[in-house]
């Protein structure tokens, strides 16, 4: 059978990604520029469901007001005719050179001030387009000297932005929710809440902290060596997994921005098992959008961009079938048994038990044979075995 996407799979694109036209650090652009209404209409053609976009995706730098109004209104109108959403927007505070050196942390106080007047007029925007989350993505947030950047007044600055914005919107009562984006470097050599780690610890230090969440990408968490679905196990648990930004990366070197699944595949199979099902003892699953933030290879024509934002979408989908066949084997269910999964939803001291009592329980250490329970087995490899078969279709 082969899935296709539907709008109920509430899967989204930025307008970047399907209209990136191919310049990398050493070459030229490789296709033609795309039409953001007919990314619209292309994209609706495909199943998905949203569309997502900076506001320079949409409104080139600089554009008069005249200009900015017009190119808006044909968006609108593309959104009209197809019925496609905008869940998400954010804020391109990292091509134009004023943002060499930052936006919200720029060593100049006149960038700052600029770079937060560009992003509260696109809450206006977001807000007028009904999205509900925005993003921030801190590029060029950082540097590449140690000296050259004092970190933590860098943070004061990121805090005071977020704080700003988050009163505005609370202010102007839009249903926003904002979502920080890390990652650990490209384009600056090391880029301010360089992971998903960093962002939460961030976000519980602001003043509106309810409001702000993460939007962890794939490639991003793992071009520094972590594990993505244990990121968003983590984010999760916080409460905080409000976006995501599904791709594939191979490894620890440059932002690849591949297809999702089209790197570390096992891994994108538990992260969809985890986002579709939550965790396999108890836990909540991920409600929001499906978002792909990836990169149509430079080798591609525009017939391979429409293909590989197909591919995206039928990634998720034969992950998700692969990941509920999982769920629902009878001998997956006794291997978690066996490894105990389960059964680290049970807290390690019963209800009411207090240390005295655990003090008190000689069958806790007095009587407790280590030696006995370093033996046991946990079967972690026959339970992944049975997760990489029903991945591969081989069950
Ligand atoms: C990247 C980033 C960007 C951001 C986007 C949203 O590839 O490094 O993912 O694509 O997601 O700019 O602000
Ligand atoms: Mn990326
Ligand atoms: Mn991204």
């Amino acid at each position: 059978m082969t899935p296709t996407p539907t709008r109920d799979d509430h899967f989204s694109f930025g307008l970047w990604t399907v209209g990136w036209r191919a310049n990398d650090p050493f070459g030229d652009p490789t296709r033609p520029a795309l039409d953001p209404v007919e990314a619209v209409h292309r994209l609706t053609e495909l199943g998905a469901w949203g569309v997502t976009f900076h506001d320079d995706d949409l409104i080139p730098f600089g554009s008069s007001a005249a200009e900015r109004d017009r190119l808006v209104a044909r968006f609108r109108q593309a959104l009209g005719d197809t019925g496609l959403t905008v869940p998400m927007m954010t804020t391109n505070l990292f091509t134009h050179p004023v943002f060499k050196d930052g936006g919200f942390t720029s060593n100049d106080r006149s960038v700052r001030r600029y770079a937060v007047r560009k992003v509260l007029r696109n809450l206006d925007l977001a807000a007028e387009l009904g999205a509900q989350t925005y993003v921030f993505w801190g590029g060029r947030e950082g540097s590449e000297y140690d000296g050259a950047k004092d970190v933590q007044a860098a943070l004061d600055r990121y805090r005071e932005a977020i704080d700003l914005f988050a009163g505005y919107v609370v202010e102007r009562g839009y249903d926003l929710r904002f979502a920080l984006e890390p990652k650990p470097n490209e384009p600056r050599g090391d880029i301010l809440l360089p992971t998903v780690g960093h962002a939460l610890a961030f976000i519980a230090g602001l003043e509106h902290a309810d409001m702000v969440g993460v939007n962890p990408e794939v490639g991003h968490e793992q071009m520094a060596g972590l594990n993505f679905a244990a990121g968003i196990a983590q984010a999760l648990w916080a409460g905080k997994l409000f976006h995501i930004d599904l791709n594939g990366q191979r490894g620890i070197k440059f932002d690849q921005d591949l297809v999702f699944g089209h790197g570390d595949l096992l891994n994108a199979f538990h992260l969809v098992d985890l986002l579709e099902h939550g965790a396999p003892g108890g836990g909540p699953a991920y409600t929001g959008p499906r978002h792909f933030d990836y990169k149509p290879s430079r080798t591609e024509d525009i017939a391979g961009v429409w293909e590989s934002a197909a591919a995206c979408m039928r990634m998720y989908l034969v992950l998700r079938e692969r990941a509920q066949a999982y769920r629902a084997d009878p001998q997956v269910q006794e291997a978690l048994e066996r490894a105990g999964v389960p059964s680290l939803r049970e807290p390690t001291l019963a209800a009411g038990e207090t240390t005295r009592d655990l003090l008190a329980d000689a069958s806790a250490y007095e009587d407790f044979d280590p030696q006995a329970a370093g033996e046991r087995g946990y079967g972690f490899v026959r339970l992944n075995q049975l997760a990489v078969d029903h991945l591969l279709a081989a069950r």
